[in-house]
């Protein structure tokens, strides 16, 4: 195994960080490995915004709730789903926006802008940094685009977090490979026999040092998808200009 796959099979989410800055040339870094990424048909259909200014720090934590820690990081990104470059483009050529309203265009971007985000925090683990996904700036969406003045065809699809780690969570446990992966054809029986798996994670979350608790993997997707969470991004895509369709 290489020094690069070893980085990667060490992730963790980082959510606390000492009060180090990131430094320029690692920001520089940073962006330059997202931007790097490979990219739909070369459209790069991604925007990066760093949010330096700590109120609006404070108002898009306050959105998460769950997640403090945007607050605090030395660097936070918000990573949009970007399809205005090319809204521009085709009205400045007189064309109609079909092509970039329809799901496959929302689905590129998405594709785009999340390649983006992974270059970017394996980049930053190769330096010792940490990293935190944030997902949640979703619980309130329009208000995100609206504080960060997002055009259409934009989304805000999650931030990152990202700093000189100050404490570490175990490893969790990854699934079986075989519950995941398979050849030729999906494999339905072996994809969802998870009762092995849902004894490593119980161990895992009762052996953790923080916030331990008494789940298994299959109760803990139980808890998160029987009820439907952020009802409200249709009606904002559609804001957007996403036909959905
Ligand atoms: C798209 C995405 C959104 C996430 N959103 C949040 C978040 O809002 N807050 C948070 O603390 N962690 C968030 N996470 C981190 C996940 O909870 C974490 O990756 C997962 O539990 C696996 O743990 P690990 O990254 O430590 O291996 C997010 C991860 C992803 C990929």
């Amino acid at each position: 195994m290489n020094p690069t796959i070893e980085n990667m099979l060490k992730h963790v989410s980082v959510r606390k960080f000492t009060d180090q800055p990131v430094t320029a040339d690692q920001k520089n870094s940073l962006i330059a490995a997202a931007q790097h990424g490979s990219t739909t048909e070369f459209v790069q259909a991604f925007s990066i915004i760093e949010i330096t200014d700590q109120k609006l720090r404070n108002k898009l934590s306050d959105i998460t709730i769950s997640s403090p820690h945007v607050k605090k990081a030395d660097t936070f990104y918000v990573f949009v789903a970007d399809l205005h470059r090319q809204a521009t483009i085709l009205r400045a050529n007189n064309e109609k926006l079909d092509s970039i309203k329809n799901m496959e265009a929302l689905l590129l971007s998405t594709i785009d802008t999340t390649i983006a985000a992974e270059n970017m925090a394996v980049a930053a683990e190769s330096m010792g940094l940490g990293i935190c996904y944030i997902g949640s700036l979703r619980n309130n969406i329009k208000q995100v685009a609206e504080l960060l003045h997002l055009p259409d065809f934009t989304v805000p699809l999650f931030g990152m977090t990202i700093g000189v780690p100050l404490t570490k969570n175990q490893l969790k446990p990854r699934m079986p490979q075989r519950n995941q992966v398979a050849t030729n054809s999906y494999d339905a029986t072996e994809f969802n026999e998870l009762s092995n798996y849902d004894q490593i994670v119980k161990d895992y979350y009762i052996n953790r040092q923080t916030n331990p608790s008494d789940t298994s993997w299959t109760e803990k997707n139980l808890a998160i998808f029987k009820e439907v969470h952020r009802a409200d991004v249709g009606a904002f895509l559609k804001s957007q200009g996403f036909s959905l369709s």
